[in-house]
């Protein structure tokens, strides 16, 4: 009976320890995973695109990768807007957000100066990812090598632009 009762306490203890390894192993993963999945989104969204020099020139600056595009989208009356380094650089970049001032601008376009971010930055779409892939996103951003490099703008309707633009161009604007 009493070595029934060791050997059962034996197996005990060592699925516990089992266990513990397990979710040891399981929270290490899940940190690397979030910046991996985040990675993943990112490529996926296409924030690369708008957000690293030298892409729309077909020579995306790898060293550089999401430290702010130098080309802008000009909206008539409205503006033009150059998609910010979104690495975590205090002074050029987003390092003094928080990872929800990060979720919240993806996800509803609201910076945390309470502007409202301009229409080319897919935000209307982004606000139906599910919250994880949005905590991942931010994870992936705020891991990212700093880059110092302030974007250009915004610039108001009429101001002088010193960067390329893409630009929308009303049909009457030939005449
Ligand atoms: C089609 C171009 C485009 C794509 C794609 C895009 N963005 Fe943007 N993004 C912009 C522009 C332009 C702005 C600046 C808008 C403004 O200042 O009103 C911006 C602003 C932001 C901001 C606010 C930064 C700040 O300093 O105010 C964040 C954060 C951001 N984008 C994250 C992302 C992420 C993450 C992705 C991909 C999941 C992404 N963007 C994809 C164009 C884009």
């Amino acid at each position: 009976m009493g070595n029934i009762a060791l050997s059962t306490m034996g197996k005990l203890r060592s699925t516990m320890c089992a266990l513990l390894a397990v979710s040891a192993l399981a929270s290490g993963a899940s940190a690397e995973s979030d910046v991996d999945k985040g990675r993943y989104l990112v490529n996926l969204g296409g924030c690369s695109e708008c957000h690293t020099p030298g892409y729309f020139f077909g020579k995306p600056d790898e060293h550089r990768l999401l430290g702010g595009s130098d080309v802008g989208f000009f909206i008539p009356k409205v503006g033009t807007f150059v998609g910010p380094n979104l690495t975590p650089d205090v002074d050029t970049g987003l390092g003094t957000w928080s990872e929800d001032d990060i979720v919240k601008a993806i996800s509803t376009g609201i910076t945390p100066d309470g502007r409202e971010l301009a229409s080319m930055m897919p935000w209307r779409r982004f606000a139906k990812l599910q919250p994880a892939d949005l905590h991942a996103i931010a994870v992936y951003l705020r891991s990212l090598p700093p880059v110092t490099n302030k974007v250009a703008g915004p610039f108001g309707p009429t101001e002088q632009v010193t960067v390329s633009v893409f630009k929308i161009v009303p049909p009457d604007a030939s005449k």
